[in-house]
């Protein structure tokens, strides 16, 4: 089985390509996909930079360049619910776009859309509660934008999500537009709020680990049900 994994920056990355055994790099659309193996599995890993174009763009190279056949995102987040710390995991159970200009949108619907919101794949996320593992599953809502306070209570009235990012929702829609099942993973660096710019440089790295844990754990999972 060929699974594609995208993030958006080095720091998300680095640890998953230290684990793949038999790697192999090929540079495409300016970035380089490295395909290895781990769990039995055949894994396509990118960083396809920050942003929902380099994002769509990535993925769909993922699912038609290399075969994916699942996608998982993983990285990390803005936290945006008061019970989640620096460093929890929220599984994106649902996932939408939180920027796109709704005025004039006849029916509430933005053209191109095929709901308000993507749904994260469910036995994906059923693989995920079957982990044990202590991971919240919840809304993702994916800007253009670094979040902070400016945007934050906004953004919750209207969305009520349990975390932001740059990407996930674009990645959603591409593996809509294929039929792909997605898994988006990630840990949360900040609270999007007046402090989010240091603290999001102060936990990069580790959130990006504990987002990564997981993506380890469900690869682990997905490599018994495979050989099985
Ligand atoms: N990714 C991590 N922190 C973020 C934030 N505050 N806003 C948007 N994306 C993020």
């Amino acid at each position: 089985m060929n699974i594609g994994i995208l993030c958006a920056t080095r720091e998300e990355l680095e640890p998953l390509l230290e684990r793949l055994e038999n790697k192999n790099t090929q540079r495409r659309l300016h970035r380089d996909f490295t395909t290895g193996e781990y769990a039995g599995l055949t894994v396509t890993a990118v960083m396809g930079g920050v942003g929902k174009v380099n994002a769509a763009v990535t993925t769909q190279e993922l699912i038609q360049g290399f075969g994916a056949e699942k996608i998982i995102f993983t990285g990390v987040a803005g936290g945006l619910d008061d019970t989640l710390r620096v460093g929890d995991v929220v599984i994106g159970a649902e996932i939408l776009h939180h920027d796109l200009d709704m005025t004039l949108m006849e029916n509430g619907q933005f053209p191109g859309m095929p709901t308000d919101f993507f749904r994260g794949d469910p036995e994906l996320l059923d693989l995920c509660r079957g982990l044990g593992e202590n991971l919240r599953f919840g809304r993702i809502a994916t800007g253009e934008t670094f979040v902070t306070a400016r945007e934050r209570d906004g953004i919750i009235r209207r969305f009520h999500p349990q975390c932001v990012d740059m990407e996930s929702a674009a990645a959603a829609q591409v593996c809509w537009f294929f039929g792909v099942p997605l898994l988006v993973i990630r840990s949360l660096s900040d609270n999007a709020d007046q402090e989010a710019e240091a603290t999001y440089a102060e936990n990069l790295s580790h959130a990006s680990v504990s987002a990564l844990g997981v993506v380890f754990r469900v690869l682990e999972a997905l490599g018994r049900k495979n050989a099985g």
